[in-house]
């Protein structure tokens, strides 16, 4: 068998059929898995692809098998794991050879782990991967950071890999060590916000206007028709459409309403306040999950004050329908604004020159928040050197200007029917905010001097003030 072009570490889910993708475009690749069953099987398994697939015993196989220079990409669990396999790895690869940690990692052990490198001999990419288990076999979207060079040494497998936005690879590379992670985090901040604004449509159908599972699978199906087309959407329909086969009930109502989190929604969060960028609605997502998963609290609290009477204030239900719509395309519109808001900051901080629009267009196939809608970013963010904030570009304007008020009255009649609404409410909050040129902060100035000594600004003069306090 001719040498593997490319090789990969770790047999689970992702790497199992990110391998198989692999060898599906063309490439010959040596897999290995800690536990050697796994390869065997792997192997064994794999069908019509076996011939282009080399199954290694150990490490040391794994490397020999790869034609220099060799590139190997780590697909295990983020953390610990990584770290332990770039010892092992470092010990084996040679000059020119590329490691390329494929896993969810924390952009800062990928900076960590790409400075350790340098001057090695090797190189090391940090890239993100989006699309689960069906991306990973049939096209991700990746999001690739490290050395330009680097980069050009795999680009062609990990572009051939890739999905395809009408034939345009959804994989590009965005900047140096952890440029293509960071991304990657940021993405699923914003997944969280799409999630769980989402669910809070759902609740305010189901709890609000008291719909069935299969009636509100039917307006997600039909808002995936339009501005709101996108994966979350239509697997939303098919969520909400299947029924329980051990009760013959919608499923979604037999599924406890309490959801894990594996922490990089938490990573958004902390990046954001980190750099004082406000994520809010990312935020309140990350919130509700941490809040969903407190179910006994929530059981014994709702005892105490009393069941809320959830029904939404009088108004059609097809008017409401149509106002859900809409908030949520508002809600999502500040939600991916915070969410570019962070990178573009992130860019600048850590001098990675994030191109804005290229993240957009590489998230319209492959990643769990593909839509359309990536398209209009893409397109908002066309030029190389394009960022501000994207309520302030010409597109996005007119959208927020057409779709704020539906989110406004959402938020309005929730609140009036103690629906809870988080990321919701948090994307108008931040909406109003932000289009509010003399906030309140006057006074929180005021009070900072009056407590500590803080000093503050005068709208009349330059320079730092003290109040006259008394009392
Ligand atoms: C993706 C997903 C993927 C994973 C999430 C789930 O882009 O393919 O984001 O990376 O499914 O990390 O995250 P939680 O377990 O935190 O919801």
């Amino acid at each position: 068998m001719a040498q593997a072009e490319i090789g990969l570490i770790g047999l689970g889910v992702m790497g199992a059929n990110l391998a198989l993708n692999i060898a599906e475009k063309g490439f010959p690749v040596a897999v290995y898995n800690r536990t050697a069953e796994t390869t065997v099987r792997f192997h064994a398994e794999a069908g019509t692809l076996q011939s282009r697939i080399t199954p290694c015993p150990s490490l040391e196989d794994l490397v020999k098998a790869i034609r220099p220079p060799r590139p190997i990409i780590i697909m295990v669990k983020a953390g610990e794991a990584v770290d332990e396999q770039i010892v092992q790895l470092r010990a084996l690869m040679s000059e020119g050879d590329i490691i390329i940690d494929a896993g969810n990692a924390n952009f800062h052990d990928t900076v960590r782990r790409f400075r350790a490198l340098e001057g090695s001999g090797l190189s090391f990419i940090g890239m993100g991967v989006s699309g689960g288990e069906e991306g990973a076999r049939h096209g991700p979207s990746i999001m690739v950071g490290g050395t330009e060079d680097s980069y050009r040494g795999v680009e062609k497998v990990l572009t051939a890999i890739a999905a395809k936005y009408k034939k345009e690879p959804c994989c590009a590379w965005l900047g140096p060590d952890g440029a293509g992670h960071f991304v990657k985090t940021i993405h699923n901040g914003i997944e969280y916000a799409d999630m769980q604004m989402i669910a809070e449509v759902y609740g305010l159908m189901r709890d609000g206007l008291g719909m069935k599972a299969a009636d509100i699978a039917k307006v997600f199906a039909r808002w995936n028709g339009g501005r709101l087309n996108s994966y979350l959407v239509e697997i939303t329909a098919k969520v909400l459409a299947t029924i329980d086969p051990r009760t013959g009930k919608p499923l979604v109502d037999m599924i406890l309403d309490r959801a894990g989190q594996k922490g990089t929604g938490k990573w958004a969060v902390i990046e954001a306040q980190d750099m004082a960028v406000p994520a809010t609605a990312i935020e309140a997502a990350v919130a509700a999950r941490v809040l969903s998963s407190m179910k006994a609290e929530r059981t014994r609290a709702e005892k105490a004050f009393a069941i809320p009477r959830r029904k939404l204030q009088p108004k059609s239900a097809p008017a409401l329908i149509r106002q859900l719509e809409a908030a949520l395309y508002a809600g999502k519109i500040a939600a991916y604004a915070q969410g570019f808001a962070v990178m573009e900051q992130a860019s600048a901080n850590f001098g990675w020159n994030l191109p804005l629009g290229t993240i957009a267009k590489i998230w319209r196939e492959g990643c769990i928040i593909r839509s359309q809608f990536l398209g209009l970013i893409g397109k908002a963010y066309a030029k190389p050197e394009s960022g501000g904030n994207l309520l302030m570009t010409k597109a996005f304007r007119t959208m927020m200007t057409e779709s704020h008020s539906a989110l406004r009255a959402t938020v309005a009649d929730a609140a009036l029917s103690a629906a809870p609404v988080p990321a919701l409410s948090s994307a108008l909050a931040y909406f109003d905010s932000y289009r509010q040129a003399r906030g309140t902060a006057n006074l929180i100035q005021g009070q900072r001097d009056f407590f500590g000594a803080h000093s503050f600004e005068r709208i009349d003069a330059e320079g730092a003030f003290h109040g006259p306090w008394s009392g």
